[in-house]
């Protein structure tokens, strides 16, 4: 059974994949959502240029789109970049920050991710800020400690009332069909809720906090039972409508 508090969200994040083409998938993710009563939120993270063109052809539609990274300036000399602003004109909901390619592709600092963070904020995006652990802390035992090194630095001291959400993706977990132990979820899970809790009050309380690394059809009604599990961050399994809305199934209650 889908939790009501908070409302589960299913994202998939895309990556620097697909073509214009492929806006098809997205089409039938569409059709699948719109057959569906009583579903999880579905938001849709496809590469920049795709996300106007998704955004336009989907605008009757139940998705919510959103981007896999900002600037955090509303404008100016940056080259190859594009501002939380620019996203939300193009009506875009959220934006992935801090994800581990991110991390480590382009070398992102948890002051960076802040300082995004506070930009998507400010143009009225809602931030999905991800954390999560190397393979070599997680043997070692650091998994705890650079998550919470990770919330402390990315997040912004005052976040209000503006919503946000986390996404906990262990990195050893990210494509690799590899997934932890629901305990090892549940453990880190109930530790990001506490540190929420204790920073952000009621906000805190019902922050979504997804779980993303190798979720597939075949275990996601698993992962999403697991307590404190709020959604699911997808990244193979989104690109594929069959796939992706055999996940969005698992937390269907009713079928329209
Ligand atoms: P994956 O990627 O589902 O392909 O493991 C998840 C992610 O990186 O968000």
């Amino acid at each position: 059974m889908p939790k009501s508090t908070p409302k589960t969200l299913i994202a998939g994040n895309w990556k620097m994949n697909g073509r214009r083409e492929n806006l098809s998938e997205i089409k039938s993710v569409s059709e699948g959502v719109q057959a569906t009563k009583q579903g999880p939120e579905v938001l849709v993270c496809p590469p920049a240029h795709l996300l106007g063109l998704a955004i336009d052809a989907e605008k009757d539609s139940q998705l919510h789109f959103g981007a896999q990274d900002c600037h955090a300036e509303e404008d100016g000399a940056y080259t190859g970049d594009i501002s939380a602003e620019m996203l939300a004109d193009l009506g875009a909901k959220y934006v992935i920050l801090g994800h581990s390619e991110r991390r480590q592709g382009h070398n992102e600092t948890d002051s960076q991710v802040r300082a995004k963070v506070k930009a998507a904020v400010r143009a009225g995006l809602i931030p999905i800020i991800c954390v999560g652990e190397t393979a070599g802390e997680q043997t070692r035992g650091r998994t705890v400690a650079r998550i919470s090194r990770q919330l402390n630095g990315s997040l912004p001291e005052v976040l209000g009332e503006a919503r946000f959400v986390i996404a906990y993706e262990p990195i050893w977990a990210i494509g690799t069909g590899l997934v932890p132990t629901p305990k090892q979820i549940a453990d880190v899970h109930a530790m990001i809720r506490g540190r929420l809790s204790d920073r952000f009050g009621t906000n805190g309380e019902t922050t979504q906090i997804l779980y993303g690394g190798s979720v597939k059809p075949g275990n996601a009604a698993e992962l999403l039972a697991i307590e404190n599990v709020n959604g699911a961050l997808v990244g193979g399994a989104s690109l594929k409508a069959t796939d992706f809305l055999g996940i969005i199934q698992s937390q269907v209650s009713e079928v329209a």
